[in-house]
């Protein structure tokens, strides 16, 4: 079948098996390999991508499925100017520590931050529970979302 999809601005498109799943498109098809494959089976969240709007475990949603969507990875996150503050945060305050969960976890903080401008610590960590960090390092992600957040709205007011 074919899919197009709007993927971090660009439309781009593949003719993938029914069973394909929005990962594999992602990671073999359109050769974006920031999200991760950890468990494939929608525990990890090492996966996560933005769907129009929403986070999604890329592996848990079939490329068909995301036809005609508009999908943000980590990779479309940086700009010209720079990093996005979720990666100049996580990376300076050594937020990450394999990293592996990394663009995961950045990409359910970037849809919550999306909705939510200024979270609470509880919202965060609703946000983040279903990215899973083997090295244990919440607490400083957790204070990484708030001081990203207070850089986007010092930018934005
Ligand atoms: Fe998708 Fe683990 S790889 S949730």
């Amino acid at each position: 079948m074919n899919v197009t999809i709007t993927v971090n601005g660009e439309v781009r498109s593949a003719s993938v098996p029914p069973e394909t799943t929005l990962l594999v498109l992602l990671r073999e098809h359109f050769l974006l390999t920031g999200a991760k494959t950890g468990c494939d089976v929608g525990d990890c969240g090492a996966c996560t991508v933005i769907v129009d709007g929403k986070a999604v475990n890329a592996c848990l949603m079939l490329a068909g499925q995301a036809d005609g969507r508009t999908v943000t990875t980590i990779e479309g996150l940086a700009t010209r100017e720079g990093l996005h503050p979720l990666q100049k945060v996580f990376e300076e305050t050594g937020a990450l520590q394999c990293g592996f969960c990394g663009p995961g976890v950045i990409m359910s903080s970037k849809a919550l931050l999306d909705e939510i401008p200024n979270p609470t610590t509880a919202e965060i960590r609703n946000a983040l529970a279903g990215n899973l960090c083997r090295c244990t390092g919440y607490q400083k992600m957790i204070e990484g979302v708030h001081e990203a957040a207070e850089m986007l709205q010092s930018t934005t007011t």
